[in-house]
């Protein structure tokens, strides 16, 4: 069931919990998302970033599939499809491709600039019952052409974007896209209390989501994380259980060469990750 994420975050920040957004790239990614989540009767974000929107020819054709791979796979638990890490322009673009959930990421501009065009964004999406993500500070690494220099966001700036309706924010707390550098110093918790204490009931959002150790995603939900974006780590599931079947030659033998079965390994090692994720995240049992 395709819907904003507003009432599942406030659920969650509502319940401690929080709900796993996975990044999706292909067809494999979506059913196998989709298929855990309903097996575990868990909420959750499909995210797409504007490289993967590209990759698969545009935001509408993402639409259209998740749309219809939601309604004949009968997945009852609610979906939010959501843009990764907008621009300016992609907002706009996936809110006439019918997406439910965006991110405009105006981390990189001044706080004024960043203020102005998120409260356009926010009373846009409103409008048309789209929830909305706005970040401050910046999420370190890279992802998908995105980077960031990992600036730990200010509690008064978040506060200020808060204070716009926006349905969740994304700060940076030391958190990084893709794995972790050797010695990385953990997660910034003074500045996650501060900010909580900030903005309130607003559900906060923790990117980077892979390799952060257990303990450390707990603490963030205690400290009012309701929402977790993934995606390195089912990208490392998938390649590690394709490179397992080709290097096991299970390819060569009958016909372990049909696209069906030579990616089938990798989309169930994808659920596998999701399976985990949502058992940490405590969202099992929350749809
Ligand atoms: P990872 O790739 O580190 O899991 O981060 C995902 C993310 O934050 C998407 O915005």
């Amino acid at each position: 069931m395709l819907v904003s994420a507003k009432d599942m975050l406030v659920k969650a920040k509502e319940g401690h919990y929080a709900v796993g957004q996975f990044n999706i790239n292909n067809l494999e990614w979506t059913k196998s998302v989709l298929l855990t989540a309903e097996e575990l009767k868990s909420p959750v974000i499909l995210g797409v970033s504007e490289g993967a929107g590209k990759y698969m020819t545009g935001f509408s054709t993402v639409a259209a599939m998740v749309r219809e791979m939601d309604k004949n796979l009968g997945i009852t638990v609610p979906v939010a499809l959501h843009l990764d890490h907008g621009t300016y322009e992609g907002c706009y673009k996936c809110i006439k491709a019918g997406f439910t959930s965006i991110m405009f990421d105006g981390s990189h501009y001044d706080i004024n600039e960043n203020v102005a065009k998120t409260q356009e964004l926010v009373n846009v999406a409103h409008q048309l019952g789209l929830s909305i993500e706005a970040e401050v500070g910046s999420i370190g690494g890279e992802e998908d052409g995105v980077i960031g220099m990992g600036e730990c966001a200010d509690p008064a700036e978040c506060k200020r974007i808060a204070d716009l309706g926006v349905d969740m924010l994304a700060a940076g707390i030391g958190n990084i896209h893709g794995k972790y550098p050797e010695g990385w110093p953990g997660l910034r918790f003074d500045v996650l209390d501060a900010i909580q204490k900030e903005t309130g009931v607003m559900p906060l959002v923790l990117h980077g989501g892979t390799g952060i150790p257990s303990d450390m995603i707990k603490k963030a939900i205690d400290l009012g994380v309701s929402k977790i974006n993934v995606n390195t780590e089912c990208q490392l599931s998938f390649a590690d259980a394709t490179r397992k079947y080709i290097e096991a030659g299970k390819d060569l033998e009958g016909k372990g060469f049909d696209p069906r079965k030579l990616l089938a390994p990798g989309a169930e090692a994808i659920k596998a990750t999701v399976k985990e994720k949502m058992e940490l995240f405590g969202s099992v049992g929350k749809a």
